[in-house]
């Protein structure tokens, strides 16, 4: 297959994607304090295998070699993250020099290689210490995260412009305390949405703090979005498909647009939200730009019995699936970026995440041959360029992810990387999905 990439601009950014707590390993070194990953993960029966990522990829002894893969791909950008912990060991105590130090380095690095760095402040590691403070439900730790991005953007600011706040708050909010699935682990609604408003808030409230501290900054937020398709045309059906579209995509875009939360599913939730005056504006701090990060679409059925949004996924007969059981639907990239032009006028969007993991294993000749992932990239890259060419204002596309790493609750056993990592040697293998990248990236600056 040729993908026309033409249509996409030339300063394109060709990136890779990961983020501290799955790939830096180091967890007790220099100063950086557990979050709610480390205590998560080693809760016995919460991640399969029981791994954690107290090594990961042991990138924060490995990044040197870890910026030359990036070279190798002839990619000319990079979304990391940067941990929390690290940086403010306490939450919202003193800086931590050497945690500060990590990132300031690495960046030089990054940029010495001609890559550029766009960093996302919270992928999910919440110091530990602030969630025994009561967390995101809490409205003092939106607070404490505006001053954590005002400390990394006065550092980092002089060389970083591409700033990211959060990186999907549904899966801290919904997943996390709500589904119980991820850190901290809860299984309450009131939490859930509690926590869902002041992620959002800390987004508008550290946006400001960024822009104070780094006045060129460009700032936006990650969002992963799905297409949901109802399962029949039955008006239950139907009905359930609008609650997922709120649970999932309007809870999170309406607000960042200052259409406020969805009727519908304050509703639904029943929660009273934590709002203040000012607070919607703050949300609605224009962005610069908006992350979408892609992976399945979603068909759904009405559940009235289970909990909200009330439906129930249905699995959709003869759809090929990846090996995290996600169904492969190219379609829903392109619809996403297109809604996000035309319903929410998005100035400028980047796909800030996107890929697919199998099974992969290293041949005894020393190669990694993934045709499947292959097809995938190949696939939604075509659907990407072909929203481009509809109008949709692409600026780039990071591929999740550059390594294999720790995939939360399912450990080291899915693996997304165009690389592979050997975790008991941390060789890194280039993947055949990894050279396709490089040839595509390659064919569209010729
Ligand atoms: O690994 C995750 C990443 O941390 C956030 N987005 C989805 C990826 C694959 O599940």
């Amino acid at each position: 297959m040729t993908i026309d990439l033409a249509a996409l601009p030339h300063d394109f950014l060709w990136g890779t994607a990961t983020s501290a707590y799955q790939i830096e390993g180091a967890v007790a070194e220099d100063g950086r304090s557990p979050s709610i990953w480390d205590t998560f993960s080693h809760t016995p029966g919460k991640i399969d295998n029981d791994d954690h990522g107290d090594v990961a990829c042991d990138h924060y002894h490995r990044w040197r070699e870890d910026i030359a893969l990036m070279r190798r791909l002839g990619t000319n950008a990079y979304r990391l993250s940067v941990a929390w912990p690290r940086v403010l060991p306490g939450g919202d105590g003193p800086v931590n020099a050497k945690g500060l130090a990590f990132y300031d380095e690495l960046i030089d690095a990054l940029l010495a290689a001609g890559i550029t760095p766009s960093v996302t402040l919270y992928h999910w590691d919440l110091p530990q210490t602030l969630q025994d403070r009561g967390g995101w439900p809490e409205r003092a730790t939106a607070e404490h995260f505006a001053h954590y991005a005002s400390v990394v953007a006065e550092r980092l600011g002089d060389r970083v412009t591409q700033w990211t706040t959060l990186n999907e708050p549904l899966c801290s909010a919904w997943i996390g305390h709500l589904e119980g699935k991820m850190a901290p682990g809860l299984t309450d609604l009131t939490a859930a949405v509690r926590a869902s408003y002041h992620l959002l808030l800390g987004h508008g409230l550290a946006a400001s703090a960024i822009r104070a501290a780094s006045p060129g900054a460009q700032v936006g937020i990650v969002n992963n979005l799905s297409t949901v398709h109802p399962a029949s045309d039955r008006p239950e059906d139907l009905a359930a498909a609008r609650r997922v579209d709120g649970h999932t995509n309007r809870w999170w875009l309406d607000p960042l647009h200052g259409r406020g939360f969805p009727e519908d599913m304050r509703k639904l939730y029943g929660v009273e939200l934590p709002e203040r005056a000012g607070d919607a504006e703050t949300i609605a701090a224009p962005l610069d730009w908006l992350g979408l990060n892609y992976y399945f679409p979603a068909t759904v059925a009405d559940d009235p019995a289970g909990p909200a949004p009330h439906a129930r996924e249905v699995r959709r007969p003869g759809v090929p699936r990846t090996g995290m059981d996600w169904e492969v639907d190219a379609s829903g990239i392109e619809t996403l970026l297109l809604r996000l032009t035309d319903e929410y006028g998005a100035r400028r969007l980047y796909v800030t995440e996107n890929g697919s993991a199998y099974p992969d294993v290293v041949r005894p000749d020393g190669t990694v041959d993934d045709p499947e992932r292959r097809a995938y990239l190949e696939s939604h890259l075509a659907a990407c360029a072909s929203a481009a060419r509809k109008g949709a204002p692409l600026a780039g596309y990071f591929a999740w992810s550059l390594l294999d790493n720790f995939e939360w609750a399912y450990g080291y056993d899915k693996r997304f990387g165009l690389y592979h990592v050997d975790y008991e040697t941390q060789v890194r293998t280039v993947k055949g999905s990894g050279r396709h990248y490089a040839d595509i990236i390659r064919s569209h600056r010729e």
